[in-house]
């Protein structure tokens, strides 16, 4: 696995601070309200195990599993429910946690399919985020680290369904993408 990385793009330790000043900016924004914090799976898994401990205030957390049509590297935007969350969000406070913002396409779908279920709001937090890429606005009250637009694996991230255990962000090696065509 880690003989097919070319690059770190971002570091286990900028990311931990990163993922700390997110944590104590949400404790202090939602104190005394209802928070949902729903992770969307599979990738936001790293990066939400890691936020929830930096938050200090109660929360309700539940996740979300979506899959967008087209291949491995590129979002089409259209975007399918494999597993709902479980909880009623009525009245509550969301905060959608993504592993990274790329087109916003598949952000936009989640924030209205939540919206419609009466929430008091919907945000967003993302541990990455590829503004060079976006194809709908999507507001991100939460954001980590920009990253240019290069295709990454690692800290939940995944290039056909590996990679997502490497603890920084990495860009793999060329001949790691073109070997494998999915
Ligand atoms: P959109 O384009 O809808 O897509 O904002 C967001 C989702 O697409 C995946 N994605 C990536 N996955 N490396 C990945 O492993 C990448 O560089 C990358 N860019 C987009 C990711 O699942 C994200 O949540
Ligand atoms: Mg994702």
């Amino acid at each position: 696995m880690f003989e097919d990385i070319q690059e770190v793009l971002v570091t286990r330790e900028a990311l931990e601070e990163k993922v700390k000043e997110l944590g104590k900016r949400i404790s202090k924004d939602y104190e005394g309200k209802e928070l949902v914090l729903i992770g969307v799976l599979k990738g936001g898994v790293v990066f939400f195990a890691d936020l929830i401990r930096h938050i200090t205030i109660p929360i309700e957390m539940d996740f979300i599993s979506v899959s967008s049509y087209g291949n491995s590297t590129k979002s089409s935007g259209v975007v399918r429910i494999i597993k709902d969350i479980d909880i009623d969000i009525t009245n509550k406070h969301v905060l959608i946690v993504e592993d990274l913002v790329d087109t916003g396409l598949t952000l936009r779908y989640l924030k209205d399919l939540f919206e419609d279920r009466g929430p008091k709001d919907v945000k967003v937090c993302t541990a990455l985020d590829k503004p060079s890429r976006r194809k709908v606005d999507v507001p991100i009250a939460y954001n980590g680290i920009t990253i240019p637009d290069k295709f990454v694996v690692g800290y939940g991230l995944d290039f056909g369904g590996k990679y997502r255990n490497l603890p920084d962000v990495c860009v793999l090696k060329e001949s790691v993408y073109d070997n494998k065509v999915d």
